[in-house]
């Protein structure tokens, strides 16, 4: 096939320089009819070329044709991507708008919280910096206690600290509610002097207090239970280990069957990496110590409570698996961008 056709040839050259000169859609338009115009040049070469004597000469002109369709194109989307900021196509999709989401730990707090509105809990939000009376004297802790152990605590003064805890909030929501019922969850941040890949210095407590006549362990129990089977998984069990805390009598730790094991402490008769026993500790506590009603302005001769305090950070990693906290707290949006 004959590819020398004089005036492809010629049209290829002029069309070279002419895409060279042009910088704007506008400017490709013009080209558009010049080349490919009814009254074009191509259409000019159908027309005075003997195409019919010589069929080859058609099919060269077609190969042109679409040649120069081709580069048309091209330049068109190159200009209209770099130079050319007048041209605007409705119709061309928006760029995405990068989307941010809660963060896990508020992720968390929400789930936590929803588990115990169900159950018919009033979430609350009580000082992160407080008065020595609610953090402790009024836990029944007294000042030569190594719960108030600087190495642990951040004092801000002699009589107000950075809570370490959120059992600050159950003498402050025995003040509010005056008398039972009360069924509180407080969820805030709380802080101590310590940094691991599971420890950070500001880390997050949910804080459960009810009272009213009559309750006994098992209401602790059944709560534990509803909190763990909710968050967790419906396999997942609970159970209280002796304990002591100088605000609740009897105290306890709860813990929570591990899921790998499933509470065996055993995989292939080999101890469980992740829990070692069976169980994982979940955190404190027990039945309301009645000084504490009393420091409330409750009388324990006429009511009984339960409380517990369990860390958010701690659930979370329990449930996700997840190996460093410092991850959570860290910028890296790699990360981050996964939840
Ligand atoms: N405040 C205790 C802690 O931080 C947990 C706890 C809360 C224990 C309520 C008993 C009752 O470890």
């Amino acid at each position: 096939m004959g590819t020398n056709l004089k005036e492809a040839t010629e049209i290829k050259l002029a069309l070279a320089k002419d895409l060279k000169s042009s910088q704007s859609s506008a400017e490709v338009d013009i080209l558009q009819t010049k080349y490919l115009g009814k009254q074009g040049l191509i259409n000019r070469l159908f027309k005075t070329l003997p195409i019919k004597t010589d069929p080859q000469i058609g099919r060269q002109i077609n190969d042109l044709k679409k040649f120069v369709e081709t580069r048309l194109q091209e330049k068109l989307t190159s200009v209209l991507t770099t130079t050319d900021k007048t041209h605007f196509d409705v119709t061309t999709p928006g760029l995405p708008i990068p989307q941010g989401s809660l963060h896990l730990i508020t992720q968390a707090i929400e789930e936590i919280e929803s588990i115990f509105l169900h159950l018919g809990f009033v979430r609350r939000r009580y000082p992160e910096v407080d008065t020595d009376w609610y953090y402790a004297e009024g836990l029944n802790i007294p000042k030569d206690h190594p719960a108030r152990d600087d190495q642990e605590t951040f004092y801000l003064s002699d009589t107000t600290v950075l809570t370490a805890h959120t059992s600050n909030g159950q003498l402050h929501e025995m003040e509010l509610k005056k008398a039972p019922p009360i069924k509180m969850i407080n969820i805030g941040k709380t802080y101590r002097r310590q940094l691991d890949a599971t420890h950070t210095p500001m880390f997050h407590q949910f804080e459960g207090l009810v009272v009213d006549q009559g309750l006994n362990i098992t209401h602790l129990l059944g709560i534990t239970d509803y909190f763990a089977k909710s968050y967790f998984g419906p396999d997942r069990r609970t159970r209280l280990r002796p304990h002591h805390f100088q605000f609740t009598e009897p105290s306890f730790e709860i813990d929570i069957s591990c899921e790998v094991c499933r509470g065996t402490g055993l995989i292939d008769n080999l101890a469980c990496k992740v829990c070692k026993s069976g169980w994982l500790e979940l955190g404190g506590a027990g039945m309301v110590h009645p000084q504490v009603l009393k420091n409330g302005g409750l009388n324990p001769t006429e009511c009984s409570g339960f409380a517990f305090g369990w860390g958010v950070e701690r659930v979370l990693m329990m449930k996700t698996g997840l190996p460093d906290l410092r991850l959570i707290y860290g910028d890296d949006l790699r990360f981050l961008n996964q939840f």
